[in-house]
């Protein structure tokens, strides 16, 4: 299994650990690349929609494209974010900003549609939730189906001042996620996932999409016609 993780965060703490312990129990002959942010992307959407044009033509695409590659390869994708201010990260909000060409009402990748995800948040009291509910969100509208979500109080500041019970809970918690994606071999993609999809074919059926080359995208995938990015071709 192949595993990215996203972390939007530069240093180690407590939301890392828990991305680390969590891919460590899905040890086996695992690939796992890891990125920090805003270490490896150190840039803002300008706004431009170059990247409407074609995915290449974003003036940050050198930057992206490892990112791309990494996640077009991966059978799992882990993104983790401390919460701020009751909202994820700002280097991850940033990656999220800088990848919207993949929302399927843009330019969805076939590929997305056979992945799996797990978002994962630490927060002192209140707001993991909300935090992994909008990565999550980002994640659905990329065309994963199948997008787990695990935010959690520490209580803390950093992994050491963790409090040993929710260290506990952490480890129970990560043990029923791993063997919860490694029960299943095969992505379900859902009529949530489908359903999103078809209405935005038929935006661009509509002409209802952001430029003309975005329509000529779908129509070279073949989704204008009968093809569906979640079958084989
Ligand atoms: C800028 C900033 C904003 C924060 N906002 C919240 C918040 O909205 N809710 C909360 O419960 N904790 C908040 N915290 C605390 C962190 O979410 C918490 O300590 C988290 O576990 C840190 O994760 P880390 O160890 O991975 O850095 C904030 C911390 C910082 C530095």
């Amino acid at each position: 299994m192949k595993i990215v993780v996203i972390n939007g965060q530069n240093h180690k703490g407590s939301t890392w650990k828990i991305g680390n312990i969590l891919a460590d129990k899905l040890s086996g002959d695992q690939e796992i690349r890891e990125y920090f942010l805003p270490r490896d992307l150190n840039h803002f959407c300008c706004g431009c929609y170059s990247c409407l044009e074609a995915r290449e033509r974003c003036p940050y695409w050198s930057e992206k494209a490892p990112f791309f590659e990494d996640m077009l390869a991966a059978d799992l994708l882990i993104f983790t974010s401390p919460t701020y201010c009751m909202m994820p990260s700002a280097p991850m909000k940033a990656f999220l900003d800088l990848f919207f060409t993949n929302w399927m009402m843009h330019r969805p990748v076939k590929d997305m549609f056979s992945k799996r995800a797990v978002v994962i948040s630490t927060a002192a009291g209140a707001g993991a939730g909300k935090t992994t509910k909008l990565i999550a969100d980002n994640l659905m509208n990329w065309g994963i189906p199948e997008v787990t979500r695990y935010g959690i109080a520490v209580n803390a500041m950093n992994w050491e001042m963790v409090p040993e019970k929710i260290k506990t809970r952490i480890e129970r918690d990560t043990d029923r996620i791993a063997a919860k994606i490694q029960r299943k071999k095969q992505v379900h993609v859902g009529i949530k996932t489908k359903g999103l999809f078809l209405f935005y074919r038929g935006m661009q059926l509509a002409d209802w999409g952001a430029s003309k080359a975005e329509k000529q995208y779908w129509e070279e995938q073949g989704w204008l016609s009968k093809a569906r990015p979640w079958k084989k071709d």
